[in-house]
């Protein structure tokens, strides 16, 4: 997460209603979990995971030793495991005609950048090789590059500034593609490879669905609204059936500078004239408000990107919103229409999804990534009683007309935050990572954390927020009305309160059995039916009190059906841990570990790079690195059976 947001105002003014009545979630809690265990379709989990019956009733087992809360500068993994460090910001991706080392000063131009790994790694996903079929020895990681640390991206960190330091940033930023294969045990970037690339914020995107070609997205350099370059803020992301890679476009506001006011849309985003500190606008007029104050209207996307051909122009798919996305979870509902899941991550914002107007045809190829063009958007209303409601985003319904400023589809899905002010969404504790349940389509959403939860003059706790001043945050779930994905109506309740057992403030403990976390983010299921949880708490939380029994940032995995979390591996200092992968059998996670040794303050000190960790190099010339890290069982076993 850019760390930046922690300090951010919330940007959420509007009234929309919260709900008081926390007794009765405890009775949704009830009813959630009779709905729950109905529709497990028994056969298809069999014949999925090759589990036995016993497995549907009980969940999957947890068949690891849990590893206990870590402060070590090291990634931790269970006894029986092994991890190897495998692409690390700066290693060449292994795009043919370049492919230059990384330098431990941090020396590497802009250009050496973009034939590299970028900067803070998150969202990942494999694709196996040959394209579609189910092979785990070789394949293609599509991996994200969220944000820059300027203190640790240059040998002298913002001392000086240039336009060369610009691109370097910029660079840094986006997308790798690296082939990666399986030899004698250990896994291995292919270099060159001829699927190997990079997408950084310049790469040219093709803007589709409603808001492509509309007024709010053009701009000088694209008077047609219909190309956008580059690509912000990737942060969490998903895949699409028919092989293609989503990324999320998340805190993109922060790149933003200038103007002599910001404009209330803009405001509602949370762009501000100072920006967040990235200075790009000093020497790229795409970022300076005053020169361009459309340029903002074409980030805060969902990006498709084909993995499997590099020449493949990314997409940025506007009928799914324009909001901090933080994920895309792609499932298909009863009939085959596409549904895809995305949360705002800011404090009080909301979680949406997107339903496709035409059905999935496996015999259209990549052709079905129109299906993310012709839709509805929703977003949802948590109410009290444990139901709640997917209300549309469609111009003409609900408010959302001229008089309320959305005078056509493009507007409400460049707007799609006031859209959801408008219709009463519920306001909620920082959305993260959404995940659905392979067999029981239930839905997982991580609410990060959310310290102005009942701060004076924000909302109270509600049913679906339970916690003022929520620390450690919370996992909510829901079952959509006929396990239909599609469904208008959901079923909700609160899977997990993160936080400290001993904690000596009672609003502060966790209700988990089994093991503690703090500020859950990544989710992801296996095909058994494991939720794995990832954790990021801030470097500045992390040195307080309330983390002391929590340590380090973390991956745990939970058994959904009794309720077991088990801590599975702890991650370097001052790391967050994010995006996973499996290959299709089970035997190999890709692991993705972002900022190891955050400072508390804005940037690292390039005086200093190693001062909290010198992960996973420890070269005493060099700097910490975020990388992917591949998980392998020492018997070549599933990972978490
Ligand atoms: Fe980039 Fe919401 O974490
Ligand atoms: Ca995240
Ligand atoms: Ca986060």
């Amino acid at each position: 997460m850019t760390k930046h947001l922690d300090d951010a105002l919330a940007s959420n003014r509007s009234d929309n209603p919260t709900f008081d009545d926390v007794l009765r979630a405890s009775v949704t809690r009830r009813r959630f979990l009779g709905i729950a265990g109905a529709v497990v379709s028994l056969p298809a989990f069999a014949a999925l995971t090759g589990c036995v019956a016993g497995d549907i009733a009980q969940g999957p087992t947890l068949g690891f030793a849990p590893v206990p809360p870590s402060t070590e500068d090291r990634f931790i993994v269970p006894p029986g495991y092994r991890a190897q460090v495998l692409y690390r910001w700066g290693d060449p991706a292994g795009i043919a005609d370049g492919m230059p080392p990384f330098r431990m000063d941090a020396s590497n131009p802009a250009d050496e950048q973009a034939l590299q790994a970028g900067m803070h790694h998150d969202a990942i996903e494999f694709f196996p090789l040959p394209a579609g079929a189910g092979g785990a020895t070789r394949g293609l990681l599509a991996m994200n590059h969220e944000y820059t640390d300027d203190g640790l991206l240059h040998t002298d960190g913002m001392k000086t500034w240039s336009a060369e330091k610009v691109r370097k940033a910029q660079a840094a930023h986006g997308v790798s593609v690296i082939e990666v294969e399986l030899a004698g045990g250990e896994w291995r970037v292919v270099r060159p490879s001829s699927y190997a690339r990079r997408i950084t914020a310049n790469t040219p995107m093709t803007l589709s669905g409603p808001a492509a070609g509309s007024e709010l997205v053009k701009t000088a350099a694209d008077p047609e609204g219909r190309e956008a370059l580059g690509t912000l803020n990737n942060c969490a992301g998903g895949r699409t059936p028919w092989g293609t890679y989503l990324t999320c476009e998340e805190n993109f506001n922060g790149y933003f500078a200038g103007g002599a006011t910001i404009p209330a849309d803009q405001g509602r985003y949370g762009i501000r004239k100072a920006g967040w500190g990235y200075r790009w606008h000093e020497f790229d007029a795409r970022f300076d408000l005053a020169q361009n104050p459309n340029e903002a209207n074409r980030f805060g996307w969902v990006v498709e990107i084909d993995p499997f051909d590099p020449r493949a122009k990314p997409v940025k798919r506007t009928a799914l919103g324009r909001i901090k996305h933080e994920g895309a979870m792609l499932t298909l509902a009863a009939d085959g229409r596409v549904v895809v899941y995305t949360g705002d991550d800011e404090r009080f914002e909301y979680i949406y999804k997107f339903v496709s107007r035409d059905r999935y045809d496996p015999a259209r190829g990549k052709a079905n990534g129109a299906l993310l063009d012709e839709g509805t958007l929703f977003v949802a209303r948590f109410d009290a009683d444990g139901s709640g409601q997917w209300i549309a985003l469609e111009q003409g319904a609900n408010g959302l007309d001229a008089a309320n400023g959305f005078p056509d589809q493009a507007s409400v899905c460049v707007r799609a935050r006031q859209a959801g002010d408008q219709v009463g969404a519920t306001r909620m504790d920082r959305p993260e990572w959404i995940a659905v349940h392979p067999v029981t389509k239930e839905v997982y959403c991580a609410l990060t954390n959310n310290s102005e939860r009942g701060a004076k003059g924000q909302p109270g706790p509600d049913a679906a927020n339970p916690r003022a001043a929520n620390a450690y945050g919370h996992i909510v779930r829901w079952r959509e009305a006929g396990g239909d994905p599609a469904a208008a109506r959901f079923f909700w309740d609160v899977f997990v309160l993160a936080g400290d057992k001993q904690h000596p403030d009672p609003a502060k403990r966790s209700n988990a059995k089994g093991d503690d976390f703090g500020c859950p983010d990544g989710l992801m299921f296996d095909a058994r039916g494991v939720l794995w949880i990832q954790t990021d708490a801030s470097a500045g939380a992390m040195r307080g009190e309330d983390w002391q029994r929590i340590g380090n940032n973390q991956m745990l995995a939970a058994n959904v059906v009794t309720g077991e979390i088990r801590r599975f591996m702890t991650g370097p200092r001052h790391c967050e841990v994010t995006g996973a992968a499996l290959t299709p059998d089970g035997r190999t996670m890709f692991v993705n570990i972002q900022h190891p040794g955050e400072t508390p303050s804005e940037r690292s000190d390039p005086s200093n790079p190693r001062q909290f960790s010198s992960w996973p190099d420890y070269d005493p010339a060099g700097r910490p690195r975020s990388s992917t890290v591949a998980i392998r069982r020492e018997d070549g076993g599933i990972i978490g059976a």
